[in-house]
């Protein structure tokens, strides 16, 4: 094993929300957000439904970025269009050409090496969805302190906010705490 995740703060069984970078076949880099669940200290599992960018340049060319950031800018960028080329680097490994957000506390290399497509049920609707499986080739790590982004302790923490003002606000917002909690 070359690659370590733990040493980017990221753990076998834990998931974190990332930014995930790819190439299409016209040399264009895409850059999206996706859960990245650690399933060995050197290989990831991504979950994403069919029919975006970051999927079609997957499964054309087996490899992406891992990017871990806490900046908003960027995960707002990449949910709404795409990071623009200005905060985007490339690098060369392995004679392929690989994006990455430039300044990402940290971001690793994937390739991919088993893809599943099935149906993936959640609390929305049931939906075409491939499970993915990569190989971590390579980690970059640029801050001393990396901490990848945890969507459930955010949640935890909205959670807590509103449960502290349950007995300060109206019976209309109490429900719709609740219902939030
Ligand atoms: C924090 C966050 C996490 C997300 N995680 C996933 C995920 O695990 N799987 C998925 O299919 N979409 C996920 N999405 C939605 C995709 O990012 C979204 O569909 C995006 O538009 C895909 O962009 P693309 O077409 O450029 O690939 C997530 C979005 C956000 C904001």
């Amino acid at each position: 094993m070359n690659v370590d995740l733990s040493k980017a703060s990221m753990n076998v069984g834990q998931q974190y929300e990332a930014i995930l970078t790819t190439i299409n076949n016209e040399g264009k880099t895409n850059a999206a957000p996706f859960g990245v669940r650690i399933i060995e200290e050197d290989k990831v599992m991504l979950k994403i439904f069919e029919g975006g960018n970051t999927i079609k340049n997957i499964k054309d060319n087996g490899e992406f970025i891992v990017n871990i950031t806490n900046d908003p800018i960027m995960f707002s960028y990449a949910t709404t269009t795409s990071i623009p080329d200005e905060y985007l680097s490339r690098i060369n490994y392995d004679d392929h050409e690989f994006a990455h957000i430039s300044n990402a506390d940290a971001y690793f290399i994937c390739k991919v090496y088993s893809i599943k497509e099935g149906m993936r049920k959640d609390n929305i609707k049931d939906s075409e969805a491939n499970v993915i499986k990569a190989d971590v080739l390579e980690l970059k790590i640029n801050s001393p302190c990396v901490r990848p982004m945890n969507r459930g302790i955010h949640a935890l923490m909205e959670s807590l906010v509103n449960y502290s003002r349950i007995n300060i606000v109206d019976k209309d917002t109490q429900d719709f705490f609740y219902r939030k909690i």
